[in-house]
Order: C-alpha cells, then sequence, then structure tokens
C-alpha cells in the first residue's frame, strides 16, 4: 500500500482510506494503493470494503499534472474495473465532491452511498475531455442515456438527492460519513448483497429523439469546442457495444482528445485560473479587514458593483446626487437582484437588498472599509469625487476607482494618502462578469493590494493585477485589435465578414456586435478623448463618426452595425456609403475568415507582447486570464499568448513584419515578441 491510500478493519469491514492533498487527485500512488488494497481485501477475511476519501473531497478526479506525461501503471480504467471485478462486495461512501475519475471510481464499485453535500459530477469537458475510466459507459447504464446526456457534455455534476433519483447512488445519508459508510456495510451484509457489476448491466436504450437534441443544443452551444460532442459520441457508444467494447472505444475518443490543442488551452487555462492570483509580492501580506462597502454613482457600474457587493453578503452604502438619482440605483439593484432570484441564482431578493443603503451624502461613507468610485469617466469628476473621499473617510479604509483606462495614479495624487488609492475595473454587468482588473500604482501599499485581490475572491472574481497604462491590460489591447478591424474595413472586408470570422474563432460576439452591443457613442467618446494627442498616422474610422452623427449608436437605438428589427440584427448596409468615403482610393482586397482571423489575432497578441514587456502585465498568464474572463476569448485556446505559442511566434512575427512594411506606425515591433523569437522561447517560459 502507498502513503495516499490506508487499509483499516472494523470488524468484518474493511475500509480503504484515501488520503491525497490537497483534492484526492488520482495521480499513480492512489491508483497503485487502491489496486493493492482491492487485493488485500480480496485475500483477508474482511466481507466487504468501503471506500472514503479523506478531507474536503472525496475524490477530485485524475490527477491534471500528470496529463502529457507517460501514464504510469496501473491505468484507472484498470483500477475502476479492479475494484468491480472484486469477488466481495466494495461500497463507495462519498462525503465530498466525486469529480470526473473520481465518480468513475464510485461507480467501480459495487453499491455507492452519498451524504447529504455530496456531488458528483464529470468536469471533463472543461478540460477538453471526456471521462476516460468507464464513466460514459457505466453511467447511462445505470441512469439511463437521458442523465448522463445532461451531465456529461455539460461537464456537470448531481447533487446527493439528484444522484439518488437517477439511479446514479442507492442511498442518501447525513451525518459522519466513516459511521453511515459502516452501517451501510453492515445492512448490505445482513441483506446477503454480493458484488453488482454495473459494467455487466445491460446496454441502455437508444433514444434517438434525445440524442439528436444533444448533438443539436451543444453543436450551437460548444462553438467550436469540441469535448461535449465527443462526451456524447461516448455515451451512444454504451447503448451499442458491450461493456468491455465499449470502455475500449471511450478510452480511444478520450485519448484522441488528449492530443489535441484544445485539451492544451483548457488546461492551460485550469492552472492559470489558480495562478493568477498567486502574486510573490503579496506572499505573508495580510489583507485589510472589509466588513462593508460604499459606491459612489448608481448608474449601470455602480449599481452592478454594489449588487455584487450585496450578493457576496457585505452591507453596502451607496452615494448619488439627489433622492431621485439614489431611488433609482436601489431600483436597477432591485432589478438585477429579481433578474438573480428569476434565474435561480437566489433564492430571495429581501435580505439582500436590505443590506443597501441609499445615502446623498459623502459624510455616511465616514464608517466604511472600502469605498469604490463608479462616476463619469473624466479626471476633473474623479478628482473631484476623491478629494471628499479623502476629507470623510477614517484612517486606513481603502479608495478604489473602477475607472476604465485614466491615470490612477493622478487620481491617487488628488488625496492626501495615495498609499490607500487603487484601481478596481469591474466589467459591465458587474454582478456577472468574473473578471476585476487590479490597477496598482506604484504608490498604493502591499496590504492595500492584497485586499483587493481578498475581495475579488469573497466576490467570485477572478482578479488580475495590472499597471497604469490607457486601457490597462484588456481595454489597451482592445483598442488595438478593434484598430486592426477598423484597418481591414479600409482595406475591404466588411464589419459583418470580419464579426462572422472572428465568431468562427470562438469569440461569442463580432467587434462590431460587441460594439453595437456596449453603445457605439462608447467608441466615439473615446476617439475624441485621444483626438488631441493622436499620431498622424493613426486611422480614424470616419465611418464611425457619421454613425454617431445619424444617432445609429447600435442596439439601444434599433441601428449601429446592424439594424435591430429583433434581438439578432441584420447588417446595416447603409453604412456602406460611409465606408466607401473613408476608403477613398485606397486599393481594395478580398480577405478570406482566416486573413482576417490571422491579422485580428496578431494584433491581439502584438499589444500583448507590449504589455507584458512594459510590465502592465506581470505573466502572460495575466493576458491570457483578462481575455477569458473580461473579453470572451474561448477558453478552449487556451487565451491568446497560449494560442500564440501554440501556432509559433516566429510565423507571428514574420506576418507582423510584412505587414509593418506598409503600416510601420500601427505594427511598431514589440521588443518582447522579437527577443523571444531571436532567443527560441515561447511566453509560456515566462509564466
Ligand atoms: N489534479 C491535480 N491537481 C489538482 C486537481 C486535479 N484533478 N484538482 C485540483 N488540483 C490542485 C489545484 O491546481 C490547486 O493546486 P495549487 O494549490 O498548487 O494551486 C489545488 O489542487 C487546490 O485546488 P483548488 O481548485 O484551488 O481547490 P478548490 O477547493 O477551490 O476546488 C476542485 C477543488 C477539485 C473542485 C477543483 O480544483 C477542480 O475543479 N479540480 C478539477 C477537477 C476535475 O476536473 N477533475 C477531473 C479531471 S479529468
Amino acid at each position: 500500500m502507498t502513503d495516499a491510500v490506508r487499509y483499516e478493519r472494523e470488524g468484518d469491514v474493511a475500509l480503504i482510506l484515501i488520503d491525497n492533498p490537497p483534492v484526492n487527485a488520482l495521480g499513480h500512488a492512489v491508483r497503485q494503493g487502491l489496486w493493492q488494497a482491492v487485493d488485500r481485501f480480496a485475500d483477508d477475511d474482511a466481507r466487504i470494503a468501503v471506500i472514503l476519501g479523506e478531507g474536503k473531497l472525496f475524490l477530485g478526479g485524475a490527477d491534471i499534472s500528470e496529463f502529457g506525461k507517460t501514464p504510469l501503471e496501473p491505468h484507472l480504467p484498470d483500477v475502476c474495473t479492479h475494484i468491480e471485478r472484486c469477488p466481495k462486495p466494495v461500497v463507495a461512501a462519498i462525503h465530498g465532491p466525486a469529480l470526473g475519475g473520481g465518480c468513475e471510481v464510485a461507480l467501480g464499485a459495487h453499491y455507492r452511498l452519498a451524504m447529504q453535500g455530496a456531488r458528483l459530477g464529470f468536469p471533463e469537458v472543461h478540460l477538453g475531455l471526456i471521462p476516460g475510466a468507464g464513466g460514459s459507459q457505466r453511467m447511462p447504464r445505470l441512469t439511463g442515456v437521458g442523465p448522463a446526456l445532461d451531465m456529461m457534455p455539460a461537464g456537470g455534476s448531481v447533487s446527493a438527492e439528484q444522484a439518488l433519483k437517477i439511479g446514479l447512488v442507492d442511498r442518501v445519508a447525513t451525518g459522519d460519513v466513516r459511521a453511515e459508510g459502516l452501517r451501510f456495510a453492515q445492512d448490505l451484509l445482513a441483506d446477503g448483497a454480493g458484488p453488482r457489476q454495473t459494467g455487466a448491466l445491460p446496454c441502455p436504450a437508444y433514444d434517438a429523439e434525445a440524442f439528436d437534441a444533444a448533438r443539436a443544443l451543444w453543436t450551437k452551444k460548444a462553438r467550436g469546442e469540441v469535448a461535449p460532442l465527443v462526451a456524447i459520441d461516448a455515451i451512444e457508444v454504451a447503448t451499442k457495444l458491450d461493456y468491455d467494447a465499449g470502455v475500449k472505444e471511450e478510452r480511444r475518443l478520450f485519448f484522441s482528445l488528449m492530443e489535441t490543442p484544445q485539451r492544451a488551452g483548457m488546461i492551460h487555462a485550469f492552472f492559470n485560473d489558480r495562478k493568477v492570483s498567486k502574486l510573490p509580492e503579496l506572499d505573508g501580506i495580510a489583507p485589510r479587514a472589509v466588513d462593508s462597502v460604499g459606491v459612489i454613482g448608481g448608474g449601470t457600474m455602480g449599481a452592478g458593483i454594489a449588487t455584487a457587493c450585496l450578493l457576496a453578503g457585505l452591507p453596502v452604502t451607496l452615494v448619488e446626487r439627489d433622492e431621485a438619482s439614489a431611488d433609482k440605483a436601489r431600483a436597477t439593484i432591485a432589478g438585477y437582484l429579481s433578474a438573480a432570484v428569476k434565474r435561480g441564482k437566489l433564492a430571495d431578493a429581501a435580505p439582500v437588498l436590505a443590506r443597501l443603503k441609499t445615502v446623498t451624502n459623502y459624510a455616511e461613507l465616514g464608517p466604511v472599509d472600502l469605498a469604490i468610485e463608479a462616476v463619469f469617466e473624466d479626471m476633473g469628476v474623479k478628482k473631484d469625487v476623491f478629494a471628499r473621499l479623502d476629507a470623510v473617510m477614517k484612517p486606513g479604509a481603502i479608495l478604489a476607482t473602477n475607472t476604465s483606462y485614466l491615470d490612477v495614479t493622478e487620481i491617487a495624487a488628488a488625496t492626501s494618502r495615495p498609499s490607500d488609492v487603487i484601481g478596481l475595473h469591474f466589467f459591465s454587468p458587474a454582478h456577472v462578469m468574473k473578471l476585476l482588473e487590479v490597477v496598482v500604482p506604484d504608490t498604493t501599499a502591499p496590504d492595500v493590494t492584497a485586499t483587493a485581490f481578498a475581495l475579488a475572491k469573497r466576490l467570485k472574481k477572478t482578479a488580475v493585477k495590472a499597471g497604469v497604462c490607457d486601457g490597462f491590460i484588456g481595454n489597451r489591447i482592445l483598442a488595438t485589435y478593434r484598430g486592426a478591424a477598423d484597418r481591414m474595413i479600409l482595406d475591404g472586408a466588411s464589419p459583418w465578414e470580419i464579426d462572422a470570422a472572428i465568431k468562427a474563432f470562438g469569440l461569442p460576439m463580432g467587434p462590431f456586435e460587441m460594439g453595437d452591443l456596449a453603445g457605439l457613442d462608447i467608441g466615439y467618446m473615446t476617439r475624441q478623448r485621444k483626438a488631441a494627442t493622436r499620431d498622424p498616422r493613426d486611422v480614424v474610422p470616419t465611418w464611425a463618426d457619421e454613425m454617431y452623427h445619424e444617432g445609429w449608436l447600435g442596439q439601444k437605438t434599433g441601428r449601429g452595425y446592424y439594424t435591430y428589427a429583433d434581438r439578432k440584427g441584420t447588417p446595416n448596409e447603409a453604412i456602406l456609403p460611409m465606408i466607401d468615403a473613408a476608403r477613398g482610393d485606397r486599393p481594395q482586397r478580398t480577405f478570406t475568415p482566416e486573413d482576417i482571423q490571422r491579422f485580428y489575432m496578431a494584433a491581439m497578441v502584438h499589444e500583448a507582447a507590449k504589455v507584458v514587456g512594459e510590465g502592465i502585465a506581470a505573466r502572460p498568464l495575466d493576458v491570457d486570464v483578462t481575455l477569458l474572463y473580461g473579453y470572451g476569448f474561448p477558453r478552449w485556446r487556451g487565451g491568446p499568448l497560449h494560442w500564440a505559442d501554440s501556432v509559433g511566434l516566429p510565423a507571428l512575427l514574420a506576418d507582423i513584419q510584412s505587414w509593418a512594411e506598409t503600416d510601420r506606425y500601427f505594427w511598431q515591433p514589440a521588443p518582447l515578441l522579437q527577443q523571444l523569437v531571436a532567443e527560441g522561447r515561447s511566453f509560456s517560459d515566462l509564466n
């Protein structure tokens, strides 16, 4: 037996305890230990065995850090079969999450007990995979194909109670898992229960309608992601082949996915999710306590931020300029909360709303621990707000700005306590979007940054640290790839071709659809703001200015790049003369979807390389996480810099250099990209 698996006896019952912190992943030592424990049980005089997981989880699944390495024996499917073929009964007693391979071990056992609060699920598709140790063959044999089709393509899970209902477990209990596991084992012995092999059950019935519906749903939903559809194929295999043949086919499908860039992209994203908040400079720095929050401004952003804080259990004091605006903000927040109730995300809005206080006087912010300003994006207005906050807030309180591009160092300088000032850039709608850019001027105290990361965790958001520059990480990169899209329009592509190509790449929306959704006045304002300092060589989308003057601001006015008789929109061809005028006598060319993707992505990577090179993002992974959580970049591509590594940096740089011959201004070389190519390295080397 290995250290990760212990074998104990309680009378007639053998206990097999898996202890592999932090998540009981099924690494080599656990697989080997389980195998040996089953052998020992088979050989001794115990009459029944109970498998238990120590710690928070039953079993967290295959050990992801082993993926991509040569797998060591015993392999997980063989371990599950070894358990199943044990001549004496084996029970899985599940007290916490049984995920992926962990659920497959449970399905290899002959009986399953789930404690209240346990969850059983197959999250493999989130890693670009499908169950690979018999899960897709055993689960439908127990539950029929319906529940498996609901769970596996979605990477979902079910509660203990739901698992009982669909036949995935045999009993649900409360209390101590060891005691209940022993009780279940004794009951089984009393009933004379023997080993019951799920793999020996007949094939589940094929249900053409259910498979057609699942394929139609996931073709639409997966947007280029392959694993959900392969999961459906694997479930279908269970309806056609006997268990041994089925599990072989499942394994073949599993390994075909293991080889894909999608698997690599999603595992990159998985580890980044965890690395992104691990900042060496915050090691050992305790965050300040935040038990109450102030929000200044109750517009879309302020109301969203307040909602996010309220939902996290924090009391919020929201300041507006007058009673009417305060009432409006309260109504907006109440609307967000009732929408959350309708979506089943919240049971009752009333106690959440009771934590909100709307006021018209800054003095009310005196006692709060942290205030987040979300007023109009204008330096003068922001400085005025910060001077007022400085006057009323208690010492040690944190003053945060939600600006999306302004200089946070300058805002901090408007106070007597710049070390307490930080940027917290939320994304709209702030109570839904996962990303929080934490913008850290050099003047900010480390424990203020640590507090921002702790707050993000509490709000269930993913925080990325960014340095100060126009647009920080995300909006700065966005401005560049939007610029690339405008250049392609001038060279002959239509906005609709660009949107279609970008969606085909895997983003939920193209840049022009996105513009219509956000409001085209935003882009107009940005161009106005930058007009005074704009380089004469830069391209200005004059057609977009004309659209603004026509009042075509996108969805909110029913017309933008698309016209919106319904929500989907159809191309607004009335903009073509405006575009033609902007093109003038510029030579025109046609663009294939691949041309568009190449140009757009190169612009994204190129700016990202500058953002990393200048230290605005500490590591390439910070860019990848930002684009994934704030800008709809497809998770299965890992992030733009992971994607860049996967296509090869020399080819990207060669493209950029060739475009620089005609547009040197836009394609000014990113030193970091040149350096990486010269050294034969990739972005991942810097993570
Ligand atoms: N294999 C290897 N390491 C794993 C792992 C796995 N299956 N699941 C989690 N870990 C690691 C994490 O990387 C993290 O390591 P770190 O502390 O060095 O950063 C640590 O375990 C804790 O994980 P974390 O996600 O921070 O803990 P949590 O309690 O919030 O969540 C899980 C636990 C299991 C729900 C979550 O980690 C998860 O979803 N894991 C993936 C499960 C999965 O997909 N299994 C099927 C694999 S085919």
